[in-house]
């Protein structure tokens, strides 16, 4: 296939600050009153070139890391950062450089079904030296994620993972909209990646986790920000199993988007936003303090002292406005189709296995798995027997119900969903989803319109549980 060169100029990091502003520095009358920039939506262009193939990355910042083998999107982990506007279509042209099969999901996008990157279910997985062209619509804005679906803990656990961004037609004005894809890396002496993948203990616990988080590609022990800056930061969990329960000590952000989806800002529950594999969160952040004041950024998941994975450090010099912005920060709703909860079908979806508990397995016996099921199946592959047939346009609710000792992240693809209750509770808000957080022996309801034709994927995102059982399909006709 012929691969045009393109600009890159969507694809460039979104991190600069607005130039204009340093006009108005220093007159501290004006300062109160500096109006915040909205960012101008870059023009779609296209076709997009991604190309997956082996490279080197350093996982510190420094000349002095080490170069470890990767596997990247156009030679960087993450990926380069798809940049579009809501009702836009994208076209990206995807080569794989790698020396095995692969696809690319778009993970929360709503997508036709034969765009979705799913082995043998939209396509045929892409062989080495192939190519696909990806082409869909963009109805939602939002923050979204490009992964692969074949080999997933694997290929992922090696660097393939970007950001997708779509931007609303008129964004809330922020001094700079920053995104982070956080993942962990289990590394050994020599600081390359751990080659460990499908370990049958990782499997049957909480799934592979490293000791280092990196944030866009790196360790980072700290984040330049300015003092009175209102950021739009951006969260994308593309770990393979860790999941973050994050803190802001010192600052108050406010969630305006969970999983790419608006909702009414509020400051996350009990000071901590848990985010999970697969899961986003955008925030508002609005940086108080002085010059070199830092603000932590840590880490508390399940319930131990808070680690800092970086630290926010206000620049030397003059606040860049005297007290925090006034302007209204929530997100227009996207044109999702409603629900018919009258008439609703609605289907137990029952999570068992691992290690302890009710059905527990015993890696030894079995190493290599199945380890997990969904309703009494454990899938070993994207080919299995529907768990639930549905109408186009017929709303369905999945109420969860999670018989073992762990957390699972469940992922149903296609179609985003409301969370109805957790725990048996109703939720507070109106909160669009597509990957909902299952605690040990939790319970959630989520309801959503099938509104495509054809299978999709519902599955646990720590990717060592998916592999080694925890996936479905619903089949929609
Ligand atoms: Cu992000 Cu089926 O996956
Ligand atoms: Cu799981």
């Amino acid at each position: 296939m012929s691969v045009p060169t393109r600009p890159r100029g969507p694809l460039a990091p979104s991190s600069q600050p607005a130039p204009t502003r340093r006009s108005v520095l220093g007159a501290a009358a004006a300062l109160a009153a500096l109006p915040l920039l909205a960012r101008p939506a870059p023009a779609a262009e296209g076709p997009f070139t991604l190309t997956a193939a082996p490279a080197v990355a350093r996982l510190r910042a420094g000349t002095g890391a080490p170069e470890v083998p990767v596997l990247a999107y156009n030679g960087r982990i993450p990926g380069p950062e798809l940049r579009f506007r809501q009702g836009d279509t994208a076209r990206i042209r995807f080569t794989n450089g790698l020396d095995a099969p692969t696809t690319v999901h778009w993970h929360g996008l709503r997508v036709p079904n034969a765009m979705d990157g799913v082995p043998h279910i939209s396509h045929p997985p892409i062989q080495p030296g192939a190519g696909f062209d990806y082409e869909f619509a963009l109805p939602d804005a939002g923050t979204f994620w490009y992964h692969p679906h074949a080999d997933s803990a694997r290929q992922l656990g090696r660097g393939l993972a970007g950001a997708f961004v779509v931007e609303e037609a008129e964004p809330p004005p922020v001094d700079r909209d920053l995104l982070w894809l956080l993942s962990d890396r289990r590394t050994g002496e020599t600081g390359a990646l751990k080659d460990d993948f499908g370990d049958p203990m990782d499997a049957t616990h909480a799934g592979r986790l490293g000791a280092l988080t990196t944030i866009n590609g790196q360790v980072r022990e700290s984040v330049a920000v300015r003092s009175g800056e209102r950021l739009r930061l951006r969260l994308v969990n593309a770990a393979n199993a860790r999941i973050y329960a994050l803190g802001f000590p010192g600052l108050a952000p406010l969630v305006i988007a969970l999983d790419g989806q608006p909702v009414s800002p509020h400051a996350p529950e009990g000071g901590r936003l848990l985010l999970a594999p697969g899961q986003r969160a955008d925030l508002i952040l609005d940086i108080g303090g002085g010059p070199d004041a830092r603000f932590p950024v840590t880490d508390s998941f399940p319930d131990r002292p808070a680690v800092p994975l970086t630290e926010l450090v206000c620049a030397a010099g003059q606040p860049l406005r005297a007290a925090p912005p006034v302007g209204p920060v929530s997100l227009p709703a996207n044109p999702l189709p409603s629900l018919d909860l009258a008439s609703a079908v609605r289907q137990e979806v029952v999570l068992e296995g691992g290690m302890h508990g009710e059905r527990a397995v015993d890696p030894m016996e079995q190493p290599g798995g199945p380890f997990w099921w969904l309703n009494g199946v454990a899938a070993m592959s994207h080919d299995v027997e529907p768990l639930l047939l549905a109408r186009r346009g017929q709303t369905v609710v999945f109420s969860f119900v999670n018989r073992s000792e762990w957390w699972h992240p469940m992922h149903l693809h296609g179609f985003p969903f409301r969370v109805l209750s957790r725990g048996g509770l109703p939720v507070e808000r109106v909160e669009w989803r597509d990957t909902e957080l299952l605690p040990p022996h939790g319970r959630a309801e989520v309801a959503f319109v099938a509104a495509e034709a054809g299978a999709w994927m519902l599955h646990c995102h720590v990717l060592e549980h998916q592999e080694t059982g925890m996936m479905a399909v619903l089949r929609v006709v």
